[in-house]
């Protein structure tokens, strides 16, 4: 069965000493529950504070991802962070396609396809994020939308290859705008989705893909949008800063 999965993206968020200090209490928090074997939390602080959530993560309840990774193997490329790398701190995930990559620094399906095939490659397991905007919505394209996603980043893959990838669906029109998309406008397009995996690479292997929802995700409505069979868990941003609030939904299950 596929695994649940509450993942935390801190975007751009947080000083060392916060980090440590989110990362601490959280810690605690996950101590005093005892979490389904199936549920995998992952948190996703910003490069500088990897390795210090990955020392964390040693003796621990948590899984370590970054938010992004470059599209080259290696070389002339400053400022960026290759895949290679990523693996050898031990890092175990990474958020690809996010829409903010996207709507702000150019990234393209195509992008996302190349980086999907680097962290693959190293033993990562990519996050990699759909979702349509409100306009797309509004023009009732969002199935399209996420389709022609979902087959430029992934189709290329092979069967044993995309049973390492985690989807996140995330409406852009609910991400940090406090409006999340209804269970059932969410739960539609994870069924959309799962059945786009279906029949690239059959019923079985799409049953083993967690398909996360983001978008707004908060303890107050996790319970209703984790409780729809399409949906295995959440890609949560601005909810995963406070160590409350981030518990709050990992134990919405
Ligand atoms: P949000 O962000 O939970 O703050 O809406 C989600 C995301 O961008 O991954």
């Amino acid at each position: 069965m596929r695994k649940h999965i509450v993942a935390g993206n801190w975007k751009m968020n947080k000083s060392f000493e916060e980090a440590d200090e989110l990362i601490d209490e959280l810690m605690s928090k996950l101590e005093e529950v005892s979490l389904p074997r199936d549920e995998q939390v992952i948190i996703c602080p910003p490069f500088p504070f990897l390795e210090m959530a990955s020392d964390y993560a040693n003796d621990s309840y948590f899984m370590v991802g970054a938010q992004n990774v470059a599209d080259h193997e290696s070389g002339a490329y400053t400022g960026e962070v290759s895949a290679r790398m990523l693996a050898s701190c031990e890092i175990d995930y990474c958020i690809v396609g996010h829409s903010e990559r996207r709507a702000y620094y150019g990234e393209t399906d195509q992008t996302v396809a190349a980086k999907v095939d680097l962290l693959l490659a190293n033993g990562l397991k990519p996050i990699v994020c759909v979702g349509e905007v409100l306009e797309e919505r509004e023009a009732g394209r969002q199935f399209d939308v996420v389709k022609t996603q979902v087959e430029g980043g992934l189709f290329h893959l092979d069967a044993e290859q995309i049973k390492n990838i985690v989807i996140a669906y995330e409406p852009v029109w609910a991400i940090g705008t406090g409006k999340t998309a209804t269970p059932e406008q969410a739960q539609e397009m994870h069924a959309h989705i799962r059945s786009l995996l279906a029949n690239r690479w059959g019923k079985e292997v799409a049953d083993e893909i967690s398909i996360l929802y983001g978008g707004s995700c908060k303890p107050s409505n996790a319970k209703e949008l984790f409780a729809c069979p399409d949906i295995d868990g959440g890609l949560i941003g601005g909810a995963s800063l406070k160590a409350d609030d981030f518990m709050g939904i990992i134990t919405a299950f």
